[in-house]
């Protein structure tokens, strides 16, 4: 199967580890992507936010949740009292993964199993060095990247689980993804954003 193992280097920092990915061909979606979107934020972050993958915007900047999904974000994190610039933020797949057809602009696709697991060795690299306390997985892909096929969103959202693939006393904490709460019909918008608001003060309940 593809993976990107064998092009991420062993013990590296942050550093490394994005300049590595900058030439990862782990699996197809290199090709068509404009960049590898690697992770941002600071390793000494106790908060590992992860969502699907980037989006337009993203996949532009080179940079993860600077679109509209990412403005979401910067609100429900600002509304639980966490800092953005004390999180690091990823992606569970790290190119844009999209349709185009002729003359229409590029619309999001969304990665497969196979994209998810062959990406998930950067991932890993991530947890060893940024050691999170707790990893937040933004939507499905998110929770099939983190934790597997064991949870699902709507069942176990908002409360503390076991990681310990990110570390002996992680813990991992579900929730939506912005994108999913944007494209919820306006009189489910609010309900949405309170809800991720409400998972990611567990999240703060936990680091204090
Ligand atoms: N959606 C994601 O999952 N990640 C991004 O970086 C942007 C949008
Ligand atoms: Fe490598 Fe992940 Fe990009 Fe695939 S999506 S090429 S595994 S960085």
């Amino acid at each position: 199967p593809e993976s990107a193992a064998e092009f991420v280097p062993e013990d590296a920092d942050l550093a490394a580890l994005r300049t590595a990915a900058a030439g990862c061909r782990g699996c197809e979606l290199y090709r068509d992507a404009t960049q590898t979107v690697f992770g941002d934020g600071a390793a000494a972050a106790r908060v590992m936010l992860v969502g699907e993958q980037p989006g337009d915007k993203e996949d532009r900047a080179g940079e993860p949740f600077v679109g509209p999904a990412g403005r979401l974000l910067d609100r429900a994190l600002a509304d639980a009292g966490l800092d953005r610039d004390r999180c690091y933020l990823t992606n569970a797949v790290k190119h844009f993964r999209f349709t185009r057809a002729p003359g229409k602009p590029r619309l999001h696709k969304k990665p497969s199993v196979g994209h998810i697991n062959a990406c998930r060795p950067w991932l890993t690299a991530e947890y060893a060095a940024v050691r999170p306390a707790v990893v937040v997985a933004l939507g499905a892909t998110a929770v099939r990247a983190v934790l597997g096929t064991r949870y699902k969103v709507t069942a176990d959202r908002g409360r503390l689980l076991p990681c310990p693939q990110a570390g002996a006393d992680a813990r991992a904490v579900i929730s939506t993804h912005p994108s999913a709460i944007l494209r919820a019909p306006d009189d489910a918008r609010d309900e949405a954003l309170a809800a991720l608001v409400s998972d990611l003060r567990v999240v703060v309940t936990a680091i204090n």
